[in-house]
């Protein structure tokens, strides 16, 4: 768990970030927020899909990525600060081998080997683990004597990929006598569940159904899974569309439109308390998060389609940083102030 003066800035000192959410709750937008917010501080911020879908090729397609993401890291702004790497099953599982023999060609060979690839198909597990191998490598990987990339952030896509990600080391580990898989789990669930290295954040939306299904999420992985919590990020907050000393006013002007007969007036009126019960909300939904979560919470606004580019992805991560380190007040939100 994250605690300390400035949480988020303990976050990003984490050398995992793992990314878990509903489906379009925006875990990548997130993630790649936060790398830009990384990069922006000095650090060396590695984006790791998990070979699914290509999310980030499109995130950074307009910001300077030249070449296509794949299974090992490649820059993709134009300063070469952020790097992504969109991991590959096959690739992999050579990685895995190579780690073990030590040598790429004879890996490479071991692999091409009809009936062995029969084998790493079939065998259970093995896709989870050897892409958690990969992780594990990215994290160990030194440059110059200092670690090549931190924080690593992974998007983890679909809660249900992550529940079953997370929870294989502890499985395979219990079915494992030992043997030489036995020290890679070992390792992999070292990593996974030391709060030093890894944290494990939730990604969420303003919204009853979201709230709830990551309510539900949390206390499941709380219960079931050893992964440390970093924060959870509720993302897409609304701006407060209405002035809050406007409030007072708006029952005498809904009677003074009734009573003149003024539709245009009586109009306003209905969005202005649409605009206050959205708020609401809002603040209800975040004080349930807070009142039934451990880790922080951090609010991010809704961006404009036009503000997706790296200023913009900044101005997120910061704007994550900042509610962390402040308790969040979504109603006198002001996106401009972030930037
Ligand atoms: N803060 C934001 N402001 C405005 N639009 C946003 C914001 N965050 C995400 N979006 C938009 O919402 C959509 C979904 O976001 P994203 O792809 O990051 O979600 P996801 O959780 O990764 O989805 P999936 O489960 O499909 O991987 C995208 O079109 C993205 O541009
Ligand atoms: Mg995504």
């Amino acid at each position: 768990m994250l605690s300390g003066p400035d949480p988020l800035r303990h976050l990003l000192d984490r050398r995992l970030l793992l990314f878990t959410g509903k489906g379009g709750v925006g875990k990548s937008t997130v993630v790649a927020a936060l790398a830009a917010e990384a990069a922006a501080s000095g650090l060396r911020p590695l984006i790791v899909e998990l070979g699914h879908r290509a999310t980030m090729q499109g995130i950074f397609a307009d910001l300077g990525a030249t070449q296509p993401i794949g299974h090992e890291p490649v820059p993709v702004t134009a300063d070469r600060t952020i790097w992504a790497a969109n991991l590959d099953f096959e690739a992999a599982i050579v990685d895995y081998v190579a780690d073990q023999v030590k040598l790429r060609s004879v890996a490479r060979t071991i692999v091409g080997n009809r009936a062995l690839q029969g084998l790493f198909r079939a065998a259970p597990a093995v896709r989870e683990i050897v892409m958690l191998n990969k992780l594990r490598l990215f994290e160990r990987a030194v440059t110059r004597g200092r670690p090549t990339w931190g924080p690593i952030l992974v998007d983890l896509d679909a809660t249900g990929h992550a529940l079953m990600l997370l929870e294989m080391p502890r499985v395979v580990g219990e079915l494992l006598a030992d043997g030489p898989l036995r020290g890679l789990v070992d390792a992999l669930t070292g990593l996974f569940t030391d709060p030093a290295r890894t944290l494990l954040n939730l990604v969420t939306l303003p919204a009853e159904i979201p709230v709830q299904e990551t309510l539900e999420l949390y206390h499941r992985l709380r219960r079931e899974r050893g992964v440390p919590f970093g924060a959870l990020f509720v993302n897409n907050v609304p701006a407060s569309a209405i002035d809050g000393e406007l409030r007072p006013y708006l029952p005498e002007l809904a009677g003074l439109a009734a009573r003149e007969g003024l539709p245009d007036l009586a109009a306003d009126v209905l969005l202005a308390e649409q605009a206050i019960a959205r708020d609401e909300l809002v603040l209800t939904l975040v004080a349930q998060l807070q009142h039934e979560v451990d880790p922080p919470i951090a609010l991010l606004p809704r961006l404009a389609p036009h503000e997706f580019a790296i200023p913009g992805l900044r101005r997120l991560g910061r704007a994550a940083l900042s509610s962390l380190a402040a308790p969040p007040s979504p109603v006198q939100w002001d996106i401009q102030e972030q930037a």
